[in-house]
């Protein structure tokens, strides 16, 4: 029996959650096994009912679990809440921190049937296949962050980038190993022309590099990773790189798949794994069952392959996805003419009959 703590949070967190809940539960029928859910509360929705966003229940439900999964948080009606009470800083952040998962996987890929969802031109971004790795407990996220009067009257707002050795070897680690299963490439991101973090950063990688010979190793500036991500997509495989550059480069790499509710994430380097989709809580359209469950349930692939080592159970998952898609049934945000439009619900739906019939 598996024990996987369920944190669906705000906005469409619940929505999209449950969907994957469902998914997952098709294939514990599926496969024979047992998985025990247990919901715990996170995020805005975690600071109305017990005033932190961030619950100790919570912590102890994450620690006691062999995976996590989790919607989204945050959301207008939080975003004037002091820092540590906000949903972002005050629960997202801490319990990434505090599992120690510094290693946060964001699969960009082409579902074959998507190409020509993205905006961008279907022959480029035909059989992209790009898996961002991004570091996820250091960098400008948790260095020194404050505010200071200054004489003038005015204040000075500070946040600090630093890293250290460990932490930019263990993810080069991450990344080299990812790309020994992949196509052997990887792209390490950084600003070395003008922050010293970045400038280290490069020199380690490079070092560690010689541990990994038959992974070819190339360094960008963030600057023109980002324009030749939408220029030649394809040229890329593993890309390795800083807490913010990751944060921005993937959703700027979920666009080339097709839409940010299709792009999954698995946090590991802990103990347990923590899964989300890599979009936000999208209060708009909360409780419309309009969003698209995938990046969660694709979540849940994650969750499969990576905590729980269950190989088969995730390439169901990813199979089950793939073959909706090919019928031609799509959510609002991947709709093009002649396809059939679903909601959330219909969509977890659709996955769980794919599930169910053996794909
Ligand atoms: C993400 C999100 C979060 C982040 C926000 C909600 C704090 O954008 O997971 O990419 O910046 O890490
Ligand atoms: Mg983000």
């Amino acid at each position: 029996m598996y024990k996987i703590a369920v944190l669906p949070g705000d906005g469409i967190g619940p929505e999209i959650t449950v969907q994957a809940v469902r998914v997952l539960e098709a294939v514990a029928r599926r496969f024979g096994h047992e998985f025990e859910f247990t919901e715990g509360l996170i995020g805005g929705a975690a600071y109305d009912a017990v005033g932190h966003p961030l619950p100790p229940e919570t912590l102890d439900l994450c620690h006691n679990s062999d995976a996590i999964l989790l919607g989204a948080v945050g959301g207008p009606k939080w975003d004037d809440l002091p820092s540590n009470l906000r949903p972002e800083v005050g629960a997202l952040l801490p319990l990434r921190k505090e599992l120690g998962l510094y290693a946060n996987l964001r699969p960009a890929k082409v579902f074959p049937a998507l190409v020509n969802a993205s905006t961008l031109k279907p022959e480029v971004v035909s059989g992209l296949d790009i898996m961002v790795v991004r570091e996820l407990t250091g960098g400008l996220y948790f260095g020194k962050k404050y505010r200071e009067p200054m004489a003038d009257g005015g204040i000075r707002a500070v946040d600090t980038l630093e890293y250290t050795t460990p932490e930019i070897e263990r993810i080069a680690h991450m990344a080299f190993q990812l790309a020994r299963k992949r196509r052997g490439k990887v792209t390490s991101v950084d600003k070395a022309n003008v922050l010293e973090s970045s400038r280290y950063w490069r020199e380690v990688v490079s070092a560690l590099s010689a541990e990994y010979p038959d992974v070819e190793l190339e360094h960008y500036y963030v600057d023109n990773c980002a324009m030749q991500l939408v220029k030649n997509p394809r040229q890329f495989d593993v890309l390795v790189t800083e807490n913010m550059f990751g944060d921005i480069l993937s959703d700027q790499a979920s666009m080339l798949t097709g839409s940010l509710g299709m792009l999954a994430s698995a946090s590991i380097g802990g103990d347990i794994g923590l899964y989300e989709p890599s979009h936000g809580s999208a209060p708009k359209y909360a409780g419309m069952q309009r969003a698209n469950p995938i990046a969660t349930i694709m979540s849940g692939a994650m969750l499969l392959r990576f905590s729980l080592d269950l190989t088969e159970e995730a390439n169901c998952v990813e199979r089950s996805i793939t073959r909706v898609l090919d019928l031609g049934f799509r959510t609002a945000d991947l709709m093009e003419d002649g396809k059939e439009l679903v909601n959330t619900i219909q969509m977890g739906d659709r996955i769980i009959e794919q599930v169910e019939s053996g794909v």
